[in-house]
């Protein structure tokens, strides 16, 4: 790619490794499956657009019967600041009221995404409504909001890879890396 496209200097250093990534899949699927034993059919709900590559994974490591969803909420353009203000840019397709949701998200931050449309589908009458993120970084909370399962806590590092974008760019890393600016 041509230096004129290409945005600002930067390194990605990996943290975390494909493998581990799929190792903790592995840990975390047994309790999600025992938490909705029994289910009829869980509606996965992933937050577009950072959790493609995550739901992808968990609901092939699922033995549950499971119906995929998306929801998209909006985010603040391409900077590394999450907006405070949360807007649902496409709303689900399945009827939810009455049913079990897992939400599936790839960062909880500063809690407002998940905290606005944790709220949006808890109005909606779900029998059970849970959450995984891949990843947390509790030290950037706003908003008192913690995801049922996560798969890692991380400092306050700006984070791509595993479906997790930089202005766009490195959602297709199959592991997660930590961006390091100015090289
Ligand atoms: P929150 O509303 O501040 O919790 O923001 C959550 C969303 O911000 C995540 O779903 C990501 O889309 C984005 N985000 C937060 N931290 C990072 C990061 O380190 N890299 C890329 N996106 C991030
Ligand atoms: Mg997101």
């Amino acid at each position: 790619m041509g230096a004129s496209d290409a945005g600002p200097a930067y390194r990605i250093e990996e943290m975390i490794p494909a493998g581990a990534i799929a190792d903790r899949i592995a840990e975390l699927a047994p309790q999600i499956e025992a938490h909705f034993a029994g289910t009829r059919q869980l509606v996965v709900v992933g937050l577009l657009r950072g959790s493609f590559v995550f739901i992808a994974d968990l609901v092939r490591a699922l033995d549950l019967v499971v119906e995929v969803d998306f929801l998209e909420a909006s985010s603040y353009g391409n900077a590394m600041e999450s907006s405070r203000e949360v807007r649902i840019l496409k709303d689900l397709s399945a009827e939810i009221a009455g049913r079990d949701v897992l939400v599936v998200e790839d960062i909880v931050d500063t809690g407002h995404t998940l905290h606005h449309v944790l709220g949006l589908l808890a109005a909606r009458g779900p029998a059970r409504l849970e959450t995984i993120a891949m990843l947390d970084k509790p030290a950037r909370r706003e908003v008192d909001v913690r995801a049922t399962w996560t798969g890692f806590e991380i400092a306050d590092e700006f984070v791509v890879g595993y479906g997790i974008d930089y202005a766009q760019r490195d959602r297709n890393l199959p592991f997660i890396g930590r961006v390091v600016l100015g090289e």
